[in-house]
C-alpha cells in the first residue's frame, strides 16, 4: 500500500515539476509596445541603449548610422572637448541614440539601421549584445529573410529594425518623445517612472499593461517631456523635438538647441562648429539667433528675441518676436553638459540612479555622468528579446500577451489539491 502511495506522488511531483518547467520556458518571452500606423510622416525618437563593450563615441554612431555630434548633444554631452569623435565611451554606459521613426508595413519602427557582420557574429550576439536587446534574433532572421541562422556570411549587410513610437509627439497633450527602453533585470516600472519624471499610471497607459509587472528584456516606450518645435513643414528639421535635458544639433551643425531644465520651450542658438553657416542674424534687425532683449516699462517687460525657424534650401529661417511679459525673463538657463564619460559609476550598475540631469553635479563635472543604471551585471545579457510584430495593431505589454502562466497557475493548483487527496 504505502508503496502505492508514493509512485503516485513521485508521478504527480514529476508532472508538476514538468509544468513548472512550462512555466519557465513560456514565461521568458518577451514583448514590446508597437504602435499602429497609417501615415507616411517619421518622427523624432529615442533608443535606450547600454555598451556592449567599450566604443569610440563614432563607433556607437555607426553602429546605428547617426551623427556622432547628434548622439552627443542627445546625451548632454559636452562636444567642445577636443577630438570628442574619437572618445572612448566605457562599456556598459547607458545612451540615448536619437533616431528618426518611421510607419513601415502599419506598424512604428526605424528600419534605416545596417550591421555588416563580422566573423563569430551570430544573430543572438548581433541582437542581444550588441544591439543590447533593442533586436531579437528572431527580427533580424525575419526583416532580412534569413532560412539558415547558423549560416552568416562575414560582411553580409543585414538591416536591423528598431522599436520606436511616436504617438503624435505627446503625452497627456503635453509635447513629449518616445524612449524605446529594454528592461533590465533590477528595473520596476516605479522606479522607471521616479527617473523619467513620468508616472506608474502613465507608463502603464503608454504601454497599455494591464498591471505593473515588467520582464527583463521588454521594450517599453517611455515618455520624456520635451520641447516641440513650430518649423514650418517645408523646413528640412520640421517637427523637431527636443528632451528636456538635453541638445540637438541642427541646420547642418550650424544650430543647437536646447530644452529645460526651467520651462519647456525650446531656444536655439549658433552652435560654433567649424562650418560654414547662412546668416543667423533676423533680418530688420541687429538681434542674431538666440538673443533676447528685455526693456522695463510701466507696463510690464517688453522682451524682445530672434528665435530659430528651421532650415530650409540651405537657408537658416529666422523669426523675431515681441512680446510684453509680466516680468522680465532671467538669463537662459542650459541643461548640465557633462564631459565625455570615462568610467560608469558604480552605484548606476546595482541601484536605478537619478536621471542624470537631477543629479545636480555642476557643469563638465566627470563624475555626472549619462548614465541612468543600466542594470545588467558585467558580462550578463538579457536572455532574451522581443517578438517582432506579433499582434497587428493594438499595443501590448507583457501580462497581456502571455495567457500560458494563468493556465499554468490553475493547472498546478489542481494538481497540488490532487495530490494532496492522494497523500490523505
Ligand atoms: C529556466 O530557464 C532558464 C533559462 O531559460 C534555465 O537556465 C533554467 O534551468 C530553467 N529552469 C528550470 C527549472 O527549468
Ligand atoms: C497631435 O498633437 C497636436 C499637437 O502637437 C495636437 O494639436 C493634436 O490634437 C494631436 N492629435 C491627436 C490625435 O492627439
Ligand atoms: C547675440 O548672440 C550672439 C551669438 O550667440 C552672441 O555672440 C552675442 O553676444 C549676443 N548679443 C547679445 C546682445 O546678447
Ligand atoms: C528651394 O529652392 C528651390 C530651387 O532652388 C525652389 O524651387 C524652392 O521653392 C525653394 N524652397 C523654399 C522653401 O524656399
Ligand atoms: C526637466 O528636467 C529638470 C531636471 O533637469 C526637472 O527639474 C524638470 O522638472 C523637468 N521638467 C519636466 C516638465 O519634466
Amino acid at each position: 500500500m504505502p508503496n502505492k502511495k508514493s509512485t503516485l506522488q513521485s508521478t504527480i511531483l514529476l508532472l508538476l515539476l514538468q509544468v513548472l518547467n512550462l512555466i519557465n520556458v513560456t514565461h521568458v518571452r518577451c514583448k514590446s509596445t508597437i504602435e499602429p500606423c497609417s501615415s507616411t510622416d517619421s518622427c523624432n525618437a529615442l533608443l535606450g541603449y547600454t555598451l556592449y563593450t567599450d566604443l569610440k563615441v563614432s563607433e556607437v554612431a555607426s553602429l546605428f548610422q547617426i551623427d556622432p555630434i547628434a548622439l552627443l548633444t542627445s546625451n548632454a554631452i559636452d562636444i567642445s572637448y577636443p577630438d570628442v569623435e574619437h572618445h572612448i565611451l566605457p562599456s556598459r554606459l547607458f545612451l540615448k541614440i536619437p533616431i528618426t521613426c518611421s510607419c513601415v508595413d502599419g506598424i512604428r519602427k526605424s528600419v534605416s539601421t545596417h550591421y555588416k557582420t563580422r566573423p563569430s557574429d551570430t544573430l543572438s550576439s548581433i541582437a542581444d549584445s550588441i544591439y543590447g536587446g533593442l533586436v531579437s534574433a528572431d527580427q533580424l532572421r525575419e526583416a532580412n529573410s534569413i532560412s539558415d541562422p547558423s549560416v552568416l556570411d562575414v560582411g553580409q549587410n543585414l538591416v536591423v529594425p528598431l522599436p520606436c513610437t511616436c504617438f503624435n509627439g505627446t503625452d497627456n497633450s503635453l509635447p513629449a518623445i518616445y524612449l524605446s527602453y529594454v528592461v533590465q533585470p533590477i528595473d520596476t516600472l516605479a522606479a522607471l517612472a521616479a527617473r523619467y519624471f513620468t508616472t506608474l499610471t502613465d507608463l502603464m497607459n503608454v504601454n497599455a499593461m494591464g498591471s505593473s509587472a515588467i520582464d527583463d528584456g521588454d521594450i517599453l516606450a517611455i515618455p520624456i517631456p520635451a520641447c516641440a518645435s513650430n518649423f514650418p513643414n517645408y523646413a528640412a528639421d520640421h517637427g523637431l523635438i527636443v528632451p528636456n535635458g538635453s541638445y540637438a544639433i541642427t541646420a547642418g551643425h550650424c544650430v543647437l538647441c536646447s530644452c529645460g531644465p526651467r520651462n519647456l520651450n525650446l531656444y536655439c542658438m549658433p552652435a560654433s562648429l567649424a562650418v560654414s553657416c547662412s546668416s543667423m542674424q533676423c533680418k530688420r534687425s541687429n538681434l542674431m539667433l538666440g538673443n533676447v532683449t528685455v526693456q522695463q516699462g510701466s507696463g510690464g517687460c517688453r522682451v524682445g528675441s530672434c528665435n530659430y525657424d528651421g532650415f530650409a534650401n540651405g537657408t537658416i529661417l529666422t523669426a523675431l518676436s515681441a512680446s510684453l511679459q509680466p516680468r522680465c525673463p532671467g538669463p537662459q538657463q542650459f541643461p548640465p553638459l557633462t564631459a565625455p564619460p570615462t568610467t560608469v559609476p558604480r552605484a548606476s550598475i546595482f541601484a536605478p540612479a537619478p536621471s542624470p540631469l537631477s543629479h545636480g553635479a555642476g557643469p563638465l563635472s566627470p563624475k555626472s555622468s549619462v548614465v541612468p543604471a543600466s542594470g545588467s551585471f558585467p558580462g550578463v545579457q538579457p536572455a532574451n528579446g522581443p517578438i517582432s510584430g506579433l499582434t497587428s495593431g493594438a499595443s501590448y505589454a507583457c501580462s497581456l500577451l502571455n495567457p500560458l502562466p494563468a493556465l499554468t497557475s490553475a493547472l498546478v493548483f489542481s494538481l497540488v489539491k490532487l495530490m494532496i487527496s492522494m497523500v490523505l
